[in-house]
């Protein structure tokens, strides 16, 4: 059979890794597809020191891809919004297929991407787009589809995860670890993508929508980023026998589904607390399966490769099948996605982590007690440190079971409004991800 002609658009990071891969394992990747995946064209500004191309044309004008008679599939590796979205939707106005590792592009504009390919008969891969080389896409769309999906968590963003696990392990500075974030080719070109959830986010308005099979609605998705975490609270967490995580969490709820990503208190013997450094994982709770649990490398060359490869495998086999009965983009049949809502941050439901820092006087601690039993919410756990001798204030941290955000919200203004308590109450969820 003739081969697969690609055309890849981009050969940075990724685009390098894949054009490596591609040809170091030609042969295997032919045993599984069934025919050879060759590629036809590349469009890149510049050439990458890490990937050789040998003669393989090189173009720097990605529609000249796009309107490649001889490519079958266009790999658009570029990132950002607006011109992979043009490259995506001329190279499926010309019948193209696409694979792609840009979650942005699928979270803002993944929507109308897939109605067009639906029209055209195309197919648009997105596996690399979500936790790199984890093949969590394909396990919550394929192998779980037997599952009523009750939520999932994840810790998506490696730079996010690199800075607190080097907070945490070594008592470095938010700015330091960042900054070697960055040098070892992590971070997003705007890094305040990973630090402030963004791209945390992006990632789990997709896994949201093939986990419960609803639009993409990525401007529904709550985000709070790690930038304003202390190396206090890490250690207070680690006293009462949690880890930060910045995590991200969808679940399904009978009035709506929580889509939120935040700094997040998770029990310190769960696997999931334990994935450090860049390293991704994300857990998945089925109404059949129960918990499980996906771990790897969620960035870098290779990793990102892989998934961009299997897209590509996937592509290959599917080209000569009906479009009407490949697997569904998100999922879920096109026509039977669900209006189900997602729900503000205020109707959401989680424990929580408060401190308070209050003056040492008789009595503050009936106060907060009281504020809290007002508002119906059960203290599991209350830790009071000695005072500091520099400002004399005590800091008194405790956990809370589960309530409504809403309620949270409103104990936290009652308790800045106390004279016996200065500042801001800081105030971080809590998952017991059991
Ligand atoms: N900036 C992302 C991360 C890259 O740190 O996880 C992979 O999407």
């Amino acid at each position: 059979m003739k081969p697969v002609k690609v055309g890849i658009c981009g050969l940075g990071t990724v685009g390098g890794g894949t054009f490596n891969v591609l040809e170091r394992n030609a042969a295997e990747i032919a045993r599984r597809a069934g025919r050879g995946i060759e590629v036809a064209q590349i469009a890149a500004r510049h050439a990458n020191p890490r990937c050789s191309t040998g003669n393989t044309p090189i173009t720097a004008d990605i529609f000249e891809v796009a309107n490649n008679p001889e490519i079958d599939i266009v790999v658009e590796l570029i990132g950002g919004y607006t011109l992979a979205r043009e490259l995506v939707l001329t190279a499926i106005e010309n019948g193209k297929h696409v694979v792609t590792a840009n979650k942005a592009l699928i979270a803002v504009h993944g929507n109308e991407i897939f109605a067009k390919a639906r029209e055209k008969g195309v197919i648009v891969a997105f596996e690399a787009s979500v936790a790199g080389g984890i093949p969590v896409i394909k396990a919550i769309r394929e192998g779980l589809a037997g599952n009523q999906i009750n939520w999932l968590a994840g810790i998506i963003n490696g730079t996010g995860n690199f800075i607190l696990t080097e907070m945490r392990e070594k008592g470095r500075t938010f700015e330091d670890v960042l900054k070697e974030a960055q040098e070892l080719g992590y971070a997003e070109a705007d890094p305040t993508f990973d630090v402030e959830g963004i791209d945390a986010a992006h990632k789990l308005t997709i896994l949201a929508s093939i986990a419960f099979g609803v639009p993409l609605q990525f401007d529904k998705a709550y985000t709070e980023g790690i930038s304003r975490l202390t190396t206090a609270d890490v250690n207070y967490a680690e006293a009462l026998g949690y880890r930060i995580k910045h995590l991200g969490v969808a679940r399904s709820t009978d009035s709506g589904i929580e889509l939120r990503v935040h700094p997040t208190l998770i029990p310190a013997d769960r696997l999931i607390a334990n994935v450090n450094g860049v390293m991704n994982a994300v857990m998945v709770n089925g109404d059949a399966v129960g918990s499980t649990l996906y771990y790897g490398a969620g960035a870098g060359m290779e990793p990102t490769a892989s998934a961009v490869v299997a897209d590509l495998v996937d592509v290959a086999r599917a080209l000569t099948t009906d479009p009407n009965n490949r697997v569904p983009h998100l999922a879920f049949q096109p026509d039977s996605l669900s209006a189900h809502p997602i729900l503000p941050i205020g109707a959401c439901e989680s424990a929580y982590y408060l401190r308070i820092q209050a003056k040492d006087h008789p009595g503050v601690l009936a106060q907060v007690a009281t504020i809290l039993s007002e508002r119906g919410i059960n203290i599991e756990s209350i830790m009071q440190k000695e005072a500091e001798v520099h400002d004399g204030l005590v800091p008194v941290i405790l956990v809370t079971h589960r309530v409504v955000e809403q309620r949270i919200d409103d104990a936290i203004r009652a308790l800045e409004a106390l004279t016996d308590v200065v500042g801001s109450v800081v105030r971080i969820r809590v998952e017991q991800l059991n």
